[in-house]
Protein backbone atom coordinates (compact mmCIF):
# COMPACT_ATOMS: atom_id res chain seq x y z
CA UNK A 1 0.00 0.00 0.00
CA UNK A 2 1.15 3.93 -1.08
CA UNK A 3 1.56 6.75 0.67
CA UNK A 4 1.17 10.12 -0.11
CA UNK A 5 2.22 13.53 0.62
CA UNK A 6 0.41 16.43 -1.00
CA UNK A 7 1.94 19.83 -0.40
CA UNK A 8 -0.65 22.81 0.15
CA UNK A 9 -3.41 24.07 2.52
CA UNK A 10 -5.95 25.15 -0.21
CA UNK A 11 -9.49 24.14 -2.30
CA UNK A 12 -6.85 22.58 -4.87
CA UNK A 13 -5.27 20.16 -2.19
CA UNK A 14 -8.25 19.20 -0.48
CA UNK A 15 -9.66 18.18 -3.77
CA UNK A 16 -6.72 16.28 -5.12
CA UNK A 17 -5.92 14.85 -1.30
CA UNK A 18 -9.31 13.19 -1.45
CA UNK A 19 -9.16 12.08 -4.87
CA UNK A 20 -6.00 9.96 -3.79
CA UNK A 21 -7.23 8.57 -0.93
CA UNK A 22 -9.68 6.83 -3.11
CA UNK A 23 -7.37 4.71 -4.91
CA UNK A 24 -7.11 1.40 -3.27
CA UNK A 25 -3.59 1.00 -3.85
CA UNK A 26 -3.11 3.84 -0.92
CA UNK A 27 -2.71 3.74 2.84
CA UNK A 28 -2.55 7.46 3.69
CA UNK A 29 -2.22 10.37 2.42
CA UNK A 30 -0.36 13.77 4.10
CA UNK A 31 -0.93 16.79 3.59
CA UNK A 32 1.60 19.44 4.31
CA UNK A 33 0.17 21.30 6.49
CA UNK A 34 -3.56 21.19 5.04
CA UNK A 35 -6.69 22.57 6.49
CA UNK A 36 -10.06 21.31 8.89
CA UNK A 37 -11.31 19.17 5.99
CA UNK A 38 -8.61 17.66 5.00
CA UNK A 39 -7.95 16.85 9.22
CA UNK A 40 -11.53 15.64 8.80
CA UNK A 41 -11.33 12.71 5.79
CA UNK A 42 -10.63 8.94 6.54
CA UNK A 43 -7.15 8.15 5.21
CA UNK A 44 -5.92 11.95 5.53
CA UNK A 45 -3.61 13.41 8.02
CA UNK A 46 -2.35 16.52 7.84
CA UNK A 47 1.28 17.26 8.97
CA UNK A 48 2.48 20.62 10.45
CA UNK A 49 5.20 21.42 7.53
CA UNK A 50 5.19 24.72 5.57
CA UNK A 51 5.22 24.32 1.70
CA UNK A 52 8.04 26.68 2.04
CA UNK A 53 10.01 24.22 4.01
CA UNK A 54 11.71 21.96 1.77
CA UNK A 55 13.74 20.60 4.14
CA UNK A 56 11.23 19.98 7.00
CA UNK A 57 9.28 18.33 3.78
CA UNK A 58 12.15 15.90 2.78
CA UNK A 59 12.71 14.83 5.89
CA UNK A 60 9.37 13.83 6.53
CA UNK A 61 9.20 12.01 3.00
CA UNK A 62 12.30 10.13 3.84
CA UNK A 63 11.37 9.14 6.95
CA UNK A 64 7.77 7.90 6.24
CA UNK A 65 8.73 6.61 3.08
CA UNK A 66 6.67 8.64 1.25
CA UNK A 67 5.90 6.75 -2.45
CA UNK A 68 4.65 10.14 -4.32
CA UNK A 69 4.23 13.79 -3.69
CA UNK A 70 2.04 15.79 -4.98
CA UNK A 71 2.66 19.37 -5.41
CA UNK A 72 -0.23 22.03 -4.97
CA UNK A 73 0.75 25.52 -5.12
CA UNK A 74 2.79 27.19 -7.52
CA UNK A 75 5.29 29.51 -5.42
CA UNK A 76 6.81 26.17 -4.38
CA UNK A 77 7.57 24.41 -7.86
CA UNK A 78 8.98 28.18 -9.11
CA UNK A 79 11.07 27.85 -6.02
CA UNK A 80 12.36 24.51 -7.17
CA UNK A 81 10.68 22.04 -4.76
CA UNK A 82 10.73 18.81 -7.63
CA UNK A 83 14.21 19.26 -8.08
CA UNK A 84 14.98 19.05 -4.17
CA UNK A 85 12.66 15.62 -4.05
CA UNK A 86 13.89 14.28 -7.22
CA UNK A 87 17.57 14.27 -6.13
CA UNK A 88 16.52 12.31 -3.43
CA UNK A 89 15.19 10.20 -5.43
CA UNK A 90 11.44 11.33 -4.42
CA UNK A 91 8.88 10.89 -7.02
CA UNK A 92 6.96 14.11 -7.18
CA UNK A 93 4.81 15.39 -9.39
CA UNK A 94 5.26 18.79 -10.52
CA UNK A 95 7.53 20.67 -13.08
CA UNK A 96 10.91 21.84 -12.23
CA UNK A 97 12.59 25.02 -11.26
CA UNK A 98 13.22 25.71 -14.72
CA UNK A 99 10.28 24.53 -15.98
CA UNK A 100 8.11 26.00 -14.19
CA UNK A 101 9.22 29.37 -15.10
CA UNK A 102 5.95 29.33 -17.65
CA UNK A 103 4.03 30.48 -14.78
CA UNK A 104 7.11 31.81 -12.88
CA UNK A 105 8.02 34.56 -15.44
CA UNK A 106 5.46 36.13 -17.44
CA UNK A 107 8.04 37.75 -20.07
CA UNK A 108 9.65 34.12 -20.55
CA UNK A 109 6.12 32.72 -20.83
CA UNK A 110 4.96 35.27 -23.47
CA UNK A 111 8.60 34.70 -25.11
CA UNK A 112 8.22 30.96 -25.05
CA UNK A 113 4.42 31.55 -26.79
CA UNK A 114 5.66 33.64 -29.97
CA UNK A 115 9.03 31.70 -30.12
CA UNK A 116 7.12 28.29 -30.73
CA UNK A 117 3.89 29.79 -32.50
CA UNK A 118 1.00 29.37 -29.45
CA UNK A 119 -1.35 32.19 -30.42
CA UNK A 120 -1.44 34.64 -27.74
CA UNK A 121 -1.74 38.58 -27.34
CA UNK A 122 -0.05 41.23 -28.56
CA UNK A 123 2.55 42.57 -26.24
CA UNK A 124 5.49 44.21 -25.22
CA UNK A 125 7.62 44.13 -21.53
CA UNK A 126 9.52 46.47 -20.01
CA UNK A 127 11.53 47.35 -17.13
CA UNK A 128 12.02 50.76 -17.64
CA UNK A 129 9.08 53.40 -16.71
CA UNK A 130 9.86 55.80 -19.33
CA UNK A 131 10.24 53.15 -22.02
CA UNK A 132 6.77 52.16 -20.96
CA UNK A 133 5.26 55.38 -20.91
CA UNK A 134 5.99 56.20 -24.24
CA UNK A 135 4.69 52.72 -25.60
CA UNK A 136 1.21 53.57 -23.55
CA UNK A 137 1.12 56.73 -26.21
CA UNK A 138 0.38 54.31 -29.06
CA UNK A 139 -2.37 52.08 -27.59
CA UNK A 140 -5.73 51.61 -27.41
CA UNK A 141 -7.71 51.06 -24.48
CA UNK A 142 -8.54 48.89 -22.55
CA UNK A 143 -5.43 47.16 -22.51
CA UNK A 144 -3.87 44.88 -20.19
CA UNK A 145 -0.77 45.29 -17.63
CA UNK A 146 0.59 42.88 -15.84
CA UNK A 147 3.82 42.09 -12.81
CA UNK A 148 6.27 39.82 -14.40
CA UNK A 149 6.38 37.32 -11.63
CA UNK A 150 4.50 35.22 -8.87
CA UNK A 151 1.66 38.01 -7.36
CA UNK A 152 -0.84 35.11 -5.53
CA UNK A 153 -3.70 36.24 -9.07
CA UNK A 154 -3.41 39.87 -8.01
CA UNK A 155 -0.81 40.89 -10.08
CA UNK A 156 -2.89 41.80 -13.60
CA UNK A 157 -4.54 45.01 -13.65
CA UNK A 158 -7.31 45.74 -16.81
CA UNK A 159 -6.86 49.74 -17.48
CA UNK A 160 -9.56 51.65 -19.31
CA UNK A 161 -7.94 54.62 -19.41
CA UNK A 162 -3.99 56.40 -19.74
CA UNK A 163 -4.67 57.82 -16.21
CA UNK A 164 -4.94 54.24 -14.87
CA UNK A 165 -1.82 52.80 -16.66
CA UNK A 166 -0.08 55.18 -15.74
CA UNK A 167 -0.14 54.92 -12.31
CA UNK A 168 -0.39 51.04 -12.66
CA UNK A 169 3.41 51.05 -14.49
CA UNK A 170 4.50 53.41 -12.21
CA UNK A 171 3.38 51.11 -8.98
CA UNK A 172 4.27 48.11 -10.51
CA UNK A 173 7.55 49.25 -11.62
CA UNK A 174 8.43 50.99 -8.67
CA UNK A 175 9.36 47.52 -7.48
CA UNK A 176 7.43 48.44 -3.97
CA UNK A 177 3.92 46.37 -4.76
CA UNK A 178 4.03 42.54 -5.24
CA UNK A 179 7.11 42.15 -3.35
CA UNK A 180 9.78 42.84 -6.36
CA UNK A 181 7.29 40.69 -8.92
CA UNK A 182 6.91 43.84 -10.54
CA UNK A 183 10.06 44.77 -10.97
CA UNK A 184 9.73 44.17 -14.57
CA UNK A 185 6.17 44.34 -16.26
CA UNK A 186 4.39 42.91 -19.69
CA UNK A 187 1.44 45.51 -21.36
CA UNK A 188 -0.37 43.81 -23.56
CA UNK A 189 -3.53 43.63 -25.64
CA UNK A 190 -6.67 43.34 -24.27
CA UNK A 191 -8.61 39.99 -25.60
CA UNK A 192 -12.51 39.87 -25.56
CA UNK A 193 -14.24 36.36 -25.26
CA UNK A 194 -14.80 33.58 -23.44
CA UNK A 195 -12.43 31.79 -20.74
CA UNK A 196 -11.58 28.14 -20.09
CA UNK A 197 -8.84 26.47 -18.60
CA UNK A 198 -7.84 23.89 -20.08
CA UNK A 199 -5.61 21.52 -18.32
CA UNK A 200 -3.13 18.12 -19.50
CA UNK A 201 -0.73 16.15 -17.74
CA UNK A 202 2.48 16.30 -19.20
CA UNK A 203 5.74 13.88 -19.19
CA UNK A 204 8.20 15.66 -21.97
CA UNK A 205 6.58 14.97 -25.40
CA UNK A 206 3.63 12.90 -23.33
CA UNK A 207 0.58 14.28 -22.48
CA UNK A 208 -2.99 13.22 -21.06
CA UNK A 209 -6.27 15.77 -21.40
CA UNK A 210 -7.85 16.37 -18.17
CA UNK A 211 -11.63 17.44 -18.49
CA UNK A 212 -11.97 21.18 -19.32
CA UNK A 213 -13.35 23.74 -16.68
CA UNK A 214 -14.22 27.43 -16.35
CA UNK A 215 -13.26 29.43 -13.30
CA UNK A 216 -15.13 33.11 -12.42
CA UNK A 217 -12.52 35.06 -11.72
CA UNK A 218 -14.42 38.24 -10.80
CA UNK A 219 -15.66 38.57 -6.92
CA UNK A 220 -19.25 39.65 -7.64
CA UNK A 221 -22.32 38.60 -9.37
CA UNK A 222 -22.30 39.09 -13.44
CA UNK A 223 -18.48 39.11 -13.22
CA UNK A 224 -18.09 42.42 -12.02
CA UNK A 225 -16.00 43.62 -8.87
CA UNK A 226 -12.33 43.02 -8.25
CA UNK A 227 -10.35 40.02 -9.84
CA UNK A 228 -10.16 37.27 -7.10
CA UNK A 229 -8.07 33.59 -6.57
CA UNK A 230 -11.54 32.24 -8.31
CA UNK A 231 -15.17 32.24 -7.01
CA UNK A 232 -16.70 29.33 -8.34
CA UNK A 233 -15.94 26.91 -11.41
CA UNK A 234 -17.78 24.05 -13.25
CA UNK A 235 -16.67 21.65 -15.99
CA UNK A 236 -17.13 20.71 -18.60
CA UNK A 237 -16.75 24.06 -20.19
CA UNK A 238 -19.19 23.96 -23.26
CA UNK A 239 -17.07 27.02 -24.81
CA UNK A 240 -14.39 23.24 -25.18
CA UNK A 241 -16.91 22.01 -28.16
CA UNK A 242 -15.17 18.93 -29.73
CA UNK A 243 -13.96 21.31 -32.61
CA UNK A 244 -12.24 23.82 -30.13
CA UNK A 245 -10.94 20.48 -28.43
CA UNK A 246 -8.97 19.67 -31.62
CA UNK A 247 -7.83 23.25 -31.97
CA UNK A 248 -6.57 23.53 -28.72
CA UNK A 249 -4.62 20.44 -28.56
CA UNK A 250 -3.36 21.02 -32.05
CA UNK A 251 -2.58 24.98 -31.56
CA UNK A 252 -1.78 25.44 -28.02
CA UNK A 253 -0.90 21.56 -26.68
CA UNK A 254 0.90 20.21 -29.07
CA UNK A 255 3.60 23.27 -29.82
CA UNK A 256 4.01 23.53 -26.21
CA UNK A 257 4.90 20.70 -25.88
CA UNK A 258 7.31 20.38 -28.86
CA UNK A 259 8.24 23.60 -27.57
CA UNK A 260 9.49 22.87 -24.13
CA UNK A 261 11.44 19.67 -25.49
CA UNK A 262 12.86 21.92 -28.31
CA UNK A 263 14.02 24.37 -25.59
CA UNK A 264 15.57 21.52 -23.88
CA UNK A 265 13.05 22.18 -20.61
CA UNK A 266 11.95 18.55 -19.31
CA UNK A 267 8.49 19.29 -18.44
CA UNK A 268 6.44 16.64 -15.91
CA UNK A 269 3.12 18.00 -14.09
CA UNK A 270 0.38 19.34 -14.65
CA UNK A 271 0.06 22.21 -17.54
CA UNK A 272 -2.66 24.46 -17.03
CA UNK A 273 -3.47 26.92 -20.61
CA UNK A 274 -5.76 29.53 -19.65
CA UNK A 275 -7.49 30.27 -22.28
CA UNK A 276 -9.43 33.19 -24.41
CA UNK A 277 -11.59 31.82 -26.61
CA UNK A 278 -12.75 34.65 -29.69
CA UNK A 279 -14.32 33.85 -32.65
CA UNK A 280 -13.62 30.27 -33.07
CA UNK A 281 -9.91 31.06 -32.05
CA UNK A 282 -8.32 30.20 -29.01
CA UNK A 283 -5.80 32.22 -27.53
CA UNK A 284 -3.45 31.47 -24.51
CA UNK A 285 -3.71 34.54 -21.78
CA UNK A 286 -1.36 32.07 -19.22
CA UNK A 287 0.65 29.35 -18.57
CA UNK A 288 0.35 27.94 -15.28
CA UNK A 289 2.34 25.29 -14.35
CA UNK A 290 -0.19 23.13 -11.69
CA UNK A 291 -3.99 22.65 -10.94
CA UNK A 292 -5.78 25.36 -10.77
CA UNK A 293 -8.52 26.11 -7.74
CA UNK A 294 -11.49 25.90 -7.70
CA UNK A 295 -10.87 24.11 -11.24
CA UNK A 296 -8.83 21.00 -9.52
CA UNK A 297 -12.38 20.76 -7.33
CA UNK A 298 -14.63 20.18 -10.37
CA UNK A 299 -12.11 18.23 -12.53
CA UNK A 300 -11.40 15.82 -9.65
CA UNK A 301 -15.04 15.15 -8.96
CA UNK A 302 -15.32 14.34 -12.60
CA UNK A 303 -12.17 12.07 -12.86
CA UNK A 304 -13.31 8.22 -12.56
CA UNK A 305 -9.28 7.19 -12.97
CA UNK A 306 -7.00 6.62 -9.93
CA UNK A 307 -5.39 10.12 -9.73
CA UNK A 308 -1.85 8.00 -8.15
CA UNK A 309 -1.86 6.07 -10.88
CA UNK A 310 -1.84 8.87 -13.54
CA UNK A 311 0.80 10.76 -11.48
CA UNK A 312 2.87 7.23 -11.07
CA UNK A 313 2.60 6.52 -14.97
CA UNK A 314 4.01 9.93 -15.85
CA UNK A 315 6.53 10.11 -13.43
CA UNK A 316 7.76 6.23 -14.77
CA UNK A 317 7.07 7.01 -18.64
CA UNK A 318 4.14 5.15 -18.97
CA UNK A 319 1.86 8.56 -19.73
CA UNK A 320 1.20 8.19 -23.73
CA UNK A 321 0.13 4.47 -23.09
CA UNK A 322 -2.36 5.80 -20.16
CA UNK A 323 -6.11 6.84 -20.64
CA UNK A 324 -7.81 8.74 -18.28
CA UNK A 325 -11.96 8.19 -17.61
CA UNK A 326 -14.38 10.72 -16.60
CA UNK A 327 -17.87 10.27 -14.82
CA UNK A 328 -20.07 11.92 -17.94
CA UNK A 329 -21.76 14.25 -16.16
CA UNK A 330 -21.42 18.15 -14.66
CA UNK A 331 -19.85 19.43 -11.74
CA UNK A 332 -20.12 22.75 -10.31
CA UNK A 333 -18.65 24.32 -7.64
CA UNK A 334 -19.66 27.51 -5.14
CA UNK A 335 -16.53 29.17 -3.15
CA UNK A 336 -17.79 30.64 0.01
CA UNK A 337 -16.04 33.73 1.34
CA UNK A 338 -15.23 35.42 4.54
CA UNK A 339 -15.93 39.30 4.95
CA UNK A 340 -13.98 41.01 3.32
CA UNK A 341 -12.37 38.46 0.60
CA UNK A 342 -10.31 39.44 -1.73
CA UNK A 343 -9.00 42.51 0.16
CA UNK A 344 -9.00 42.42 4.17
CA UNK A 345 -11.21 40.07 5.77
CA UNK A 346 -12.30 38.73 9.23
CA UNK A 347 -10.70 35.50 10.22
CA UNK A 348 -11.76 33.15 13.03
CA UNK A 349 -15.56 32.49 12.94
CA UNK A 350 -16.98 29.55 13.37
CA UNK A 351 -18.60 27.96 10.47
CA UNK A 352 -21.84 26.28 10.99
CA UNK A 353 -23.95 24.01 8.82
CA UNK A 354 -21.10 21.49 7.57
CA UNK A 355 -22.97 18.53 8.79
CA UNK A 356 -26.18 19.31 7.08
CA UNK A 357 -24.29 19.89 3.92
CA UNK A 358 -23.48 16.26 3.98
CA UNK A 359 -27.10 14.85 3.23
CA UNK A 360 -27.22 17.57 0.11
CA UNK A 361 -25.38 15.52 -2.64
CA UNK A 362 -22.39 18.28 -2.58
CA UNK A 363 -18.91 17.55 -1.59
CA UNK A 364 -17.76 20.23 0.67
CA UNK A 365 -14.18 21.10 0.13
CA UNK A 366 -12.34 23.34 2.81
CA UNK A 367 -9.42 26.03 1.93
CA UNK A 368 -9.04 28.23 4.65
CA UNK A 369 -10.49 26.68 7.69
CA UNK A 370 -8.77 25.41 10.95
CA UNK A 371 -9.76 22.99 13.74
CA UNK A 372 -9.93 25.47 16.59
CA UNK A 373 -10.70 22.95 19.96
CA UNK A 374 -12.42 20.72 17.24
CA UNK A 375 -14.58 22.95 15.96
CA UNK A 376 -14.30 24.26 12.28
CA UNK A 377 -13.93 28.09 11.68
CA UNK A 378 -12.94 30.20 8.94
CA UNK A 379 -9.05 31.34 8.82
CA UNK A 380 -9.00 32.51 4.79
CA UNK A 381 -10.52 34.67 2.25
CA UNK A 382 -11.73 31.65 0.55
CA UNK A 383 -12.76 29.21 2.77
CA UNK A 384 -15.09 26.47 1.19
CA UNK A 385 -16.12 25.37 -1.96
CA UNK A 386 -19.05 23.06 -2.25
CA UNK A 387 -19.09 21.02 -5.08
CA UNK A 388 -21.38 18.91 -6.92
CA UNK A 389 -21.64 16.50 -9.22
CA UNK A 390 -24.98 15.59 -11.02
CA UNK A 391 -26.43 14.73 -14.35
CA UNK A 392 -26.79 18.10 -16.12
CA UNK A 393 -24.86 21.66 -14.84
CA UNK A 394 -28.59 23.06 -14.12
CA UNK A 395 -29.14 20.17 -11.35
CA UNK A 396 -25.41 20.52 -10.18
CA UNK A 397 -25.59 23.95 -9.55
CA UNK A 398 -29.09 23.18 -7.80
CA UNK A 399 -27.24 21.28 -5.41
CA UNK A 400 -24.40 22.91 -4.99
CA UNK A 401 -26.43 26.13 -3.92
CA UNK A 402 -28.99 24.16 -2.06
CA UNK A 403 -25.63 22.82 -0.07
CA UNK A 404 -24.24 26.13 -0.05
CA UNK A 405 -27.22 27.48 1.97
CA UNK A 406 -27.15 25.59 4.75
CA UNK A 407 -23.65 26.74 5.75
CA UNK A 408 -22.59 29.78 7.33
CA UNK A 409 -20.64 31.64 9.27
CA UNK A 410 -20.67 35.52 10.23
CA UNK A 411 -20.08 37.32 6.96
CA UNK A 412 -19.78 34.49 4.76
CA UNK A 413 -21.46 34.95 1.20
CA UNK A 414 -20.42 33.55 -1.94
CA UNK A 415 -21.49 34.40 -5.83
CA UNK A 416 -24.89 33.47 -6.78
CA UNK A 417 -24.45 32.95 -10.66
CA UNK A 418 -21.55 30.41 -10.96
CA UNK A 419 -21.89 28.62 -13.98
CA UNK A 420 -24.45 31.09 -15.71
CA UNK A 421 -23.35 30.57 -19.34
CA UNK A 422 -23.36 27.09 -19.32
CA UNK A 423 -27.00 27.17 -18.03
CA UNK A 424 -27.88 29.73 -20.37
CA UNK A 425 -26.18 27.54 -23.35
CA UNK A 426 -28.13 24.77 -22.23
CA UNK A 427 -31.72 26.64 -22.16
CA UNK A 428 -31.09 28.10 -25.77
CA UNK A 429 -30.82 24.55 -26.64
CA UNK A 430 -34.01 23.11 -25.19
P1 LIG B 1 -3.52 35.84 -15.97
O1 LIG B 1 -2.98 35.73 -14.58
O2 LIG B 1 -2.54 36.28 -16.98
O3 LIG B 1 -4.36 34.68 -16.40
O4 LIG B 1 -4.65 36.94 -15.84
C1 LIG B 1 -5.69 36.86 -14.89
C2 LIG B 1 -7.02 37.22 -15.53
O5 LIG B 1 -6.93 38.51 -16.13
C3 LIG B 1 -7.42 36.29 -16.65
O6 LIG B 1 -8.04 35.14 -16.18
C4 LIG B 1 -8.33 37.18 -17.45
O7 LIG B 1 -9.61 37.25 -16.85
C5 LIG B 1 -7.67 38.52 -17.33
N1 LIG B 1 -6.74 38.74 -18.46
C6 LIG B 1 -5.43 38.47 -18.52
N2 LIG B 1 -4.90 38.78 -19.71
C7 LIG B 1 -5.89 39.31 -20.44
C8 LIG B 1 -5.99 39.84 -21.76
N3 LIG B 1 -4.94 39.94 -22.56
N4 LIG B 1 -7.20 40.27 -22.17
C9 LIG B 1 -8.29 40.20 -21.37
N5 LIG B 1 -8.26 39.72 -20.12
C10 LIG B 1 -7.10 39.28 -19.65
N1 LIG C 1 -8.44 29.43 -10.97
C1 LIG C 1 -7.36 30.09 -11.53
C2 LIG C 1 -6.05 29.55 -11.19
O1 LIG C 1 -5.94 28.56 -10.50
O2 LIG C 1 -5.06 30.12 -11.63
Amino acid sequence: MKKVLVIGSGGREHALAWKASLSPDVATVFVAPGNAGTALEEKIANIPVQPSDFEGLLKFAVEERIDLVIVGPEDVLVGGIVDQFSKAGILCFGPTKKAARLEGSKEFSKDFMVRHKIPTARFESFSDLKKARDYLEHQDFPLVIKADGLAAGKGVVICQNMNQAEQCIGEMLSGEVFDGAGEKIVIEEFLQGEEASFICMVNDQDFLVMASSQDHKAAYNGDTGPNTGGMGAYSPAPVIDPRMHEAVIERVVKPAISGLVEDGISYTGFLYAGLMVQDGTPKVLEFNCRMGDPESQVIMMRLKSDLVALCLAALTGRLGETQAEWFNQSALGVVMASQGYPGDYAKGHRIHGLDNAFDKKAKVFHAGTRLVDGQVTASGGRVLCITALANSIVEAKRDAYEAASSIKWKGSWHRDDIGYRAVARKQSIL
